[in-house]
């Protein structure tokens, strides 16, 4: 298909938006193309904005939080057709061929791509995807529903999920924002008794409709002291991008307990190991998931009813739509909207 397409670049780390007309692509062998309905706007997209990412290579269209539809299919593609809604997420493929792939370990794969990093992402009318990285969207999903459970909801419930924790225990997810509004929200749907930490009280009444049992402002108080009184935490899920707030939480954990940590803040941790040795604690990395995790997530969510509360811009207001979610002012979720 020939004509031209909208698309939302950054040209240089540090650059600004722009916006530029482009060719529409075309899908190569194992690739399909995604005319985009919507495209969430994830802190990790700082990391394309400044270049805070190694080997990154510009012009570059961010975005890998993407809903919409198949529109073309590439050579060797058998399981999707033209017209399927699908979602692409952050993990933008792995090779199946690395000893990494061997093992089965693909979120470590040598040749990994990252959507909207490695190549471009869904700030864009359409997008080039390997038909690899596809997840269906159920049809009881909006597309600006379905674009935020690509990258925030599918961190987040598969971290969870994968966490250790059993039904009615206590889990606590730090940080209400995109991440974290949803982790509320599926902590509680999977049975945790849950917690939802935050600073500043004005989140409390949203933490508690997301299905928090109890809030806990930093601001106000010992956030550690509260969870011990609580009886301590299986687990937290760090989501709020400070190194500072994410270490002092160890102490919060029972015994046992796991700081499980998909947050990326620039800083490193700073964690006493008496606080780790004494309680056999422990602090884990997260990275969000495979397609086939990205697809039991969409499933999860229209099975509990789980929602991402957003606040749609369209496309050619990608600037204040970033800066939206940079402020930390957005409740909980930007999502950029196409063909407006
Ligand atoms: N591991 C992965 O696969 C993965 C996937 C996606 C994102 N991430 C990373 O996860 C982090 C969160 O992403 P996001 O898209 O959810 O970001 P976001 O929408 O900007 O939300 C971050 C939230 O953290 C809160 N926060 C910041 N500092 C805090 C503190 N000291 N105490 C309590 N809350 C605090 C902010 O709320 P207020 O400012 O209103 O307090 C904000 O709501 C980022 O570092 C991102 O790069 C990792
Ligand atoms: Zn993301």
């Amino acid at each position: 298909m020939s004509g031209k397409m909208k698309a939302a670049q950054i040209a240089k780390p540090g650059g600004d938006w722009e916006l530029v007309e482009r060719d529409i692509p075309e899908p190569g062998s194992g690739q399909v193309r995604v005319k985009v309905e919507a495209c969430g706007i994830c802190h990790s997209d700082l990391f394309v904005k400044e270049g805070f990412w190694p080997g990154l290579q510009y012009p570059r269209v961010p975005g890998h939080e993407i809903a919409g539809r198949i529109d073309a299919v590439g050579g060797n593609v058998v399981e999707w057709k033209k017209g399927q809604r699908v979602g692409v997420g952050w993990h933008g493929g792995h090779c199946f061929v690395c000893a990494q792939c061997k093992r089965g370990d693909f979120a470590m794969c040598v040749n990994r791509k990252v959507t909207g990093f490695d190549f471009d992402g869904g700030y864009a009318e359409y997008m080039i995807a390997p038909a690899a990285t596809l997840a269906a969207i159920p049809d009881e999903l909006l597309a600006e529903e379905a674009g935020p459970f690509m990258c925030a909801g599918v961190t987040v419930y598969n971290a969870l999920r994968n966490s250790g924790a059993r039904g009615g225990e206590l889990v606590a997810v730090h940080g209400i924002g995109g991440l974290g509004h949803l982790g509320v929200q599926y902590a509680r749907q999977m049975g945790f008794k849950t917690v939802a930490l935050g600073r500043g009280k004005d989140k409390e009444p949203l933490a508690k409709k997301l299905g928090a049992h109890h809030y806990i402002d930093s601001d106000a108080g010992d956030v550690v002291a509260e969870l011990q009184k609580l009886g301590g935490a299986r687990v937290i899920l760090a989501t709020a991008p400070n190194a500072k707030a994410i270490s002092t939480l160890v102490d919060g954990l029972s015994a046992g307990g796991k700081l499980l940590v998909p947050a990326a803040p620039n800083e490193p941790l700073a964690v006493s190991m008496m606080s780790l040795i004494a309680g056999r604690r422990s602090v884990a990395g997260w990275y969000s998931g495979t397609a086939k995790d990205s697809q039991d997530t969409l499933e999860f969510s229209a099975l509990t009813g789980v929602h991402p509360m957003i606040e749609k811009y369209p496309l050619s207001r990608v600037a204040e739509a970033y800066e939206q979610m940079h402020s930390g002012k957005v409740r909980f979720r930007v999502v950029l909207t196409m063909g407006v």
